[in-house]
């Protein structure tokens, strides 16, 4: 397995920081697929114990946190949460890297939520560690719902002039920081059997994110003591065994502690 050449968690993060992209992650609608989980999945978070990763301006804590007895909203960047805070001022917040969720005390969480791709942020160990401290920090039978790069989409690996032209497509494939970051980014892209790191259009192409494909997802989930519960499309339909991702650039998974 090749080495990272630098560390792209860090460079994921700090895209986040900015006050500016902190804003643009206001939008209280939550994805088909996330709605589905909320209305599927309710009875294990309300009244429970519920900790949101990377919780970012706040976007999911309206659908979690009146329902919760107790809600925790984390993230590494102050700007996020100063948004967050400012929108829901009697919410728990805490500025904690995901890296060392390990850390966090009372463990015993009962629903554990990694929405928009959070868990693609990070490289393939700090993922696996991720994984395997979500694991230990849920109560027997917990349940974690989280998405993440789907490495079977069509434009998985692609470049800016690769998607439709429509008009947003064209905007971005035509600016010219989409292309000095995905020129300066391609060389840190790497495929591994059951992985692969790639950059792509979020954020004009400057986020290097893991890819996975949904069998590979299942397995490291099931690899690292959860039950796989179902696989969601964007559009919000259980994904049955076998039938095409390619049109999915986001898989969202629910699996519970076995
Ligand atoms: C795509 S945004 C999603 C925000 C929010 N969950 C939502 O759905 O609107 C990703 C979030 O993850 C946070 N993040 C990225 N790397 C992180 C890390 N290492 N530890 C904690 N948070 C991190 C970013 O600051 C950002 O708020």
């Amino acid at each position: 397995m090749k080495h990272e050449r630098f560390d792209t968690t860090d460079r994921n993060a700090a895209i986040f920081m900015a006050p500016a992209v902190a804003k643009r992650y206001g939008n209280p609608a939550p994805f088909a697929a996330e709605a589905m989980i909320l209305i599927r999945y309710k009875e294990a978070f309300a009244g429970k114990r519920v900790l949101d990763l990377g919780v970012g301006a706040g976007r999911t804590t309206q659908y979690l946190a009146p329902f919760a007895a107790d809600y925790l909203g984390i993230d590494l960047s102050p700007a996020m949460l100063a948004l967050a805070r400012a929108r829901y001022p009697n919410v728990r917040f805490a500025n904690v890297d995901l890296r060392e969720i390990g850390k966090l005390q009372p463990k015993g969480f009962d629903f554990i939520f990694g929405p928009w791709n959070i868990l693609s942020a990070f490289n393939h160990e700090e993922r696996l560690q991720l994984i395997r401290r979500v694991h230990n920090l849920l109560v027997p039978s917990g349940v974690f719902a989280f998405s993440a790069h789907n490495r079977d989409w069509k434009f998985a690996g692609g470049h800016p002039l690769a998607k439709p032209l429509r008009p947003r497509n064209v905007v971005d494939a035509l600016h010219p920081m989409s292309w000095v970051n995905y020129l300066s980014r391609k060389k840190l892209r790497h495929e591994e059997k059951d992985y692969a790191i790639l950059n792509d259009e979020a954020h004009r192409w400057q986020g290097v994110f893991y890819y996975i494909d949904r069998d590979a997802q299942v397995g490291q989930l099931e690899s690292n003591g959860f039950e796989f519960l179902e696989a969601l499309a964007e559009d919000g339909r259980t994904l049955r065994p076998g039938e095409s991702t390619e049109a999915n650039g986001t898989i969202h998974y629910v699996c519970r502690k076995s």
